[in-house]
């Protein structure tokens, strides 16, 4: 296999984002006003997403990360989520969202809403930055989603090829 460069355009902005993440998280605001609302950002990814719109949403909200990975891979739906990093808010009567770099086969983020559930919280919802709809599997949703992708390998902002390339400012994606 050719060695990955990054060739590809910049897909995103950190301009863009910012608008993105003020206008979801202006939608947030009002969607969860009265609320007692947790972000619970997965880790690594979902670090500079979470920073740009957790400025962005004007409530008396708390944090936590998780850090997961499910069970089993490729095309079969997975309900297992093995936990590396469990969160330490309580969580119970409150209503949870999930902040995600991207939702692709959608396993991971299927396998964390039944874990989170069984915590009783009053709601568990999703805030991706990116989807990519043409390769989910699982049975599951961004609820705020900051743009949709095509099936590219996507990096920058967060996103990883080989744990490289989160720091980029932008969203790229790689070729051969
Ligand atoms: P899923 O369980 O297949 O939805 O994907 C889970 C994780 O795979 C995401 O949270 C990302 O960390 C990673 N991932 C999926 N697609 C990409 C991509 O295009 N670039 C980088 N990471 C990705
Ligand atoms: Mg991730």
């Amino acid at each position: 296999m050719a060695v990955k460069e990054i060739k590809g355009k910049i897909l995103f902005t950190q301009e863009d984002i910012w608008k993105r993440a003020k206008e979801l998280g202006e939608q947030i605001t009002c969607d969860y006003a009265g609320k007692e609302l947790i972000l619970i950002g997965t880790l690594r990814g979902a670090v500079p997403w979470m920073a740009d719109i957790m400025k962005h949403i004007d409530l008396d909200l708390e944090i936590d990360f998780v850090s997961a990975s499910s069970y089993g891979s490729g095309t079969i739906s997975s309900g297992e989520v093995k936990i590396k990093k469990d969160i330490e808010l309580e969580i119970s009567g409150k209503e949870v969202l999930i902040i995600e770099d991207i939702i692709d086969t959608g396993n991971t983020l299927k396998a964390l809403k039944d874990y989170f559930y069984i915590k009783k919280p009053n709601s568990v919802k999703i805030c991706t930055l990116l989807d990519k709809p043409s390769r989910r599997t699982a049975d599951v949703k961004g609820d705020y989603i900051g743009f949709e992708v095509p099936d590219l390998f996507i990096v920058g902002y967060g996103l990883d090829f080989d744990q490289k390339y989160r720091n980029l400012p932008y969203i790229s994606y790689l070729e051969e």
